[in-house]
């Protein structure tokens, strides 16, 4: 495993960005009072609740309770993972991003793979490129399958050579390299003996890229008719089949934003499309289309076209990318199909209808929901009055999964017409009382009263420029109230970094059951009413800290009295107990007095 990222690093990094320029990027923002709005990304919705402050570097949806820091934003907008968005943040601010020397070191663990697995990649898949142009037979194999030069610079397709051993040469001359290359499948060790070989030879190459272009697998195709057709790069670290989609970054490269996406089977598919202007097409690798799939395409479009045979395989896999899809389909959100002529392929057909011809048959797709319910009355109809219920149960697995919203809506009258239950009401509240609340009613931040320790900790994430203004008080440690050391905990922070906003101070606290109390109270509503002065927030926590302080100093009391009883008290305790009750009975005449 790579090393960790200094938590130091992470500071500076969201230190340097600016959440609101960072978002404004993806999601124009609108300026409304000390705040920026717009309609949330992470939900379809017609007026602006997606909020962000400049001031706390954080942004928080009303509508959807989506929330979080920089980081967060680009983890959830971008579909990256933690690490990955450090890099992208990182390169935005034209740094570097350092690791930690895994002091640990797990003994046998994989070297740090990520950073340089992807360079080796990249530069194989740049060696594959410059070899095609030597490669007289593949290049013929090309231009036979109708593809233009234009089309396959744009797709980076390249040529392995037919030997055991170019890659392993040039880019596995060392020990670490030539490991690094087995890791992420590019060569195999042999059975016999040390050392090991190229998995790709002779074969056409097309590189897969993720979404931010890196090069990280392989799928090679044969000239002729040799088995297998297609070789892919088999389950890397970098390269998970599941979830990676041919042609995705090119379609990002090409559109500023994508009205719909298509996706079809094979790699060639999209390629020809391609050289065909349709410059929107995907391929899931070989597999079907899985939930991850459909959750990346919809972060991209809001119209999802999948492609598929005509015949009774085709129908199979569109009804299960249909069984994927479901909880994606929130309201705003189309998935259709389109089923192609016996024997053709969108390669093969885009060839003998052109463009136009091709975005015809797109525009006719089938809306998902007709696709569904045809398949439903098919089964209904095969059944007597008895599997009827038992289609109208199965219909109604499917559609709660569909998240709430018009879409949902729209399919319980379609199973009620369908079922001729009419104005039976009843049946349909039977089947769909199961009612799970929708990601949205669960995640509203809660309003209404916090308990004193849980308002400072929201003051504190809220405000720790203001925070920082009060003093240490580590004796609090002793206090015997639950929470105090996790707030005393923050309040250290805050006062070692001053100038920390609400961003960073959530950061220290990712992935942890802490942070995601911090992050719900960092979005709390501490005051509900429009107030006409800026409410006063230091002497609010300078009071709460007081009120700390005196059940403190209360407790110790009852601790020293409850010795008296038992064992007697050393001098020093007796000292103690009598400054102590001093101390309360001030403070009870300052409260009076004020
Ligand atoms: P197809 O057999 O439909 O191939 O497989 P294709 O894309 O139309 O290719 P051409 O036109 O014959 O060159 C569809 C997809 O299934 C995967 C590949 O991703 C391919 O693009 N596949 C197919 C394999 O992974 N291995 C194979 O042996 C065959
Ligand atoms: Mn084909």
């Amino acid at each position: 495993m790579a090393g960790r990222i200094p938590q130091s690093f992470i500071d500076d990094l969201l230190a340097r960005t600016d959440i609101v320029e960072l978002i404004d990027s993806r999601v124009r923002l609108k300026k409304a009072g000390k705040n920026y709005q717009a309609c949330c990304p992470f939900h379809n919705e017609k007026s602006p609740s997606f909020t962000v402050s400049q001031e706390k570097q954080f942004y928080h949806c009303f509508g959807c309770g989506a929330h979080g820091n920089a980081v967060g934003f680009v983890m959830e907008y971008d579909g990256l993972e933690f690490p990955d968005a450090i890099d992208e943040l990182a390169s935005m601010q034209g740094m570097q991003v350092p690791r930690e020397q895994s002091g640990s070191g797990a003994a046998g663990s994989q070297p740090a793979v990520s950073k340089d697995l992807f360079e080796l990649m990249n530069q194989i898949a740049r060696f594959y490129e410059s070899n095609l142009k030597s490669a007289t037979h593949a290049v013929e194999y090309l231009k036979g399958r109708g593809l233009n030069g234009e089309v396959v610079k744009r797709f980076n397709i390249g040529y392995a050579p037919g030997d055991w051993d170019q890659v392993r040469r040039r880019f596995g001359a060392s020990r670490d390299h030539e490991q690094l290359l087995i890791t992420g499948g590019m060569l195999i060790p042999r059975d016999s003996g040390p050392g090991s070989y190229d998995r790709f030879r002779d074969r056409i190459m097309f590189p897969i890229r993720d979404k931010r272009g890196r090069v990280i697998g392989f799928g090679g195709r044969v000239l002729g008719d040799g088995t297998p057709k297609y070789l892919n790069s088999p389950e890397t670290p970098i390269f998970h089949k599941g979830r990676e989609l041919f042609g995705l970054y090119e379609v990002k490269q090409a559109h500023k934003e994508v009205r719909r996406i298509l996706v079809v089977e094979g790699y060639m598919d999209v390629v020809a499309l391609g050289q065909f202007d349709i410059d929107y097409a995907v391929a899931a690798l070989g597999t079907a289309t899985t939930s991850d799939h459909i959750h990346t395409l919809f972060r991209t479009t809001a119209e999802v076209v999948c492609c598929y045979d005509g015949d009774k395989a085709g129908r199979e896999a569109a009804w299960r990318a249909l069984d994927n899809a479901l909880s994606h389909l929130q309201d705003g959100r189309e998935l259709k199909f389109v089923f192609l002529p016996d024997g053709e392929d969108p390669d093969s057909l885009v060839r003998q209808i052109g463009k136009a011809g091709f975005e015809l048959l797109l525009d006719q797709a089938q809306p998902f929901a007709d696709f569904m319910f045809e398949r439903l009355a098919r089964d209904a109809a095969l059944s007597g009055e008895a599997g009827k219920f038992e289609v109208a149960n199965k219909a109604a697995e499917l559609i709660r999964r569909v998240p709430e919203g018009f879409t949902r809506e729209g399919l319980i009258t379609r199973l009620s017409s369908m079922m001729r239950w009419g104005e039976n009401q009843q049946r349909i509240t039977e089947l769909f009382s199961r009612h799970t609340p929708s990601k949205v009613e669960q995640a509203k931040p809660q309003r209404g009263k916090l308990t004193p320790l849980r308002r400072a900790l929201a003051l504190m994430v809220q405000y720790p420029g203001i925070t920082a203004e009060l003093p240490a008080m580590p004796e609090l440690a002793g206090l015997r109230l639950q929470g105090i050391g996790f707030l005393l905990k923050l309040h250290q922070q805050i006062l070692a970094q001053p100038g920390i906003t609400t961003g960073i101070l959530l950061e220290h606290w990712r992935g942890t059951k802490e942070g995601e109390i911090l992050a719900q109270l960092a979005m709390h509503d501490l005051f509900e009413i429009q107030l006409e002065r800026e409410p006063d927030i230091l002497g609010e926590l300078q009071d709460t800290f007081v009120g700390f302080i005196n059940q403190f100093l209360k407790q110790r009391i009852e601790e020293l009295q409850a010795k008296v009883a038992q064992q007697g008290l050393t001098a020093e305790e007796t000292q103690e107990l009598m400054m102590l009750i001093r101390e309360v009975q001030s403070e009870k005449r300052n409260d009076i007095g004020a």
